[in-house]
């Protein structure tokens, strides 16, 4: 029998936490073999709700669950942990500034780094969640420089399974027919939605969404921005966030990285790089990524158009703001 594998939940007794927990110890995020042990971490006002949420883990008798640890000590949640998703943070509040927001989430991600760099695991692999995911996580990868940068990331496979689903919807075929979108950049409303390279499997073979979509104008326009807005389209109709979705691709995003892209499928992460497609190097930036034994590589050479060109940069415009931003708080 496999070794259980630590996996950290940061934020676990938030909405997202609450969706994300039973999924790993049913074995969708590390497969339907390996055991796990849960550490959750949330803060001292949200303690015993965590502890709740520790009971509906014991009540649910999971069998691949090995143990679970409730704390709001960083360093006994990071301790041993060979995954961590980083899903607390302090969330924008009405009337407050972003720079304010920014400052709250500049502190905790630098705390944790240097939890996580002292306490976890050798080759840790760190997925960020909280918003802004993509600064956070630079913020994390600045503050824990022993951990390989190579194992620093934010999800953006939430909006790389919006984009799937607006086509598959579109073009009424299964989801799982469609492959190959791209979100490029931020996890964002600038993030640029990208069905250029995406097929979908037909009687025929496969053939590019373009076209099969054969409408430009809804591929330009309000495809992408339903995929941008998805999540304030989801607060409206639920009151809540996307709690469900971005749970199960935080999912998705492990899953992948540690066990495999299918051959000739990609998937979207914001990684740090160093200046693929002529995006400024020293960002988390969100790239057409394949996986294989644990390790993510950029897929290279894809033609980019004039009009792709303008939203790779513009996103990427924004992130070195946020990120002069963060640093701004942090001194
Ligand atoms: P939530 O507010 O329900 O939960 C957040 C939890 O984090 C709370 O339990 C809170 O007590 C905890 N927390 C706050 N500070 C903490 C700290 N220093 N250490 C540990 N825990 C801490 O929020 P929800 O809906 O679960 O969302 C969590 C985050 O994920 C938000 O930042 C949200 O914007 C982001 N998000 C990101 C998505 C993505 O695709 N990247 C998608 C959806 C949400």
């Amino acid at each position: 029998a496999k070794e259980p594998v630590r996996v950290l939940v940061t934020g676990a007794a938030g909405q997202i936490g609450y969706a994300l927990v039973p999924m790993i110890a049913r074995g969708v995020m590390l497969g339907p073999d390996q055991p796990v042990i849960l550490h959750m971490l949330d803060i001292p006002p949200a303690a015993e709700a965590l502890n709740g949420v520790k009971m509906e883990l014991v009540d649910a008798a999971f069998p691949l669950l090995k143990g679970v640890v409730a704390t709001t000590d960083v360093v006994e949640a990071c301790t041993g942990v060979s995954i961590a998703v980083m899903v607390g943070g302090f969330p924008r509040k009405e009337g407050m500034e972003r720079k304010d927001v920014m400052s709250k989430n500049v502190a905790i991600y630098k705390s944790q780094a240097s939890a996580l760099e002292s306490y976890a695991a050798a080759n840790c692999k760190v997925l960020v969640v909280a918003n802004p995911a993509n600064t956070n996580a630079l913020i994390l990868k600045e503050f824990a420089p022993s951990i390989s940068e190579k194992n620093i990331t934010c999800l953006t496979r939430l909006d790389h399974n919006r984009a799937l689903g607006q086509v598959s919807e579109r073009l009424n075929v299964p989801v799982s027919d469609v492959k190959n979108v791209i979100i490029w950049g931020n996890h964002s409303s600038t993030q640029y939605p990208d069905v250029n390279h995406a097929t979908v499997k037909t009687p025929a073979g496969e053939k590019p969404v373009r076209e099969l979509v054969a409408n430009d104008e809804w591929l330009h326009g309000e495809f992408i921005t339903t995929v941008q807005q998805r999540g304030a389209a989801i607060i409206k109709a639920r009151k809540l966030s996307s709690a469900l979705s971005a749970a199960s691709s935080a999912c998705d995003h492990i899953r992948d990285w540690v066990l495999g892209t299918p051959e000739g499928t990609w998937v979207s992460m914001g990684v740090y790089f160093d200046g693929s497609y002529n995006v400024p190097a020293g960002l988390i930036y969100s790239f057409p990524v394949t996986c294989c034994n644990g390790v993510w590589t950029i897929v290279q050479g894809l033609p980019i158009d004039d009009l792709s060109r303008k939203k790779l940069d513009l996103t990427a415009e924004e992130l070195t703001e946020e990120k002069a931003l963060a640093y701004s708080c942090l001194s």
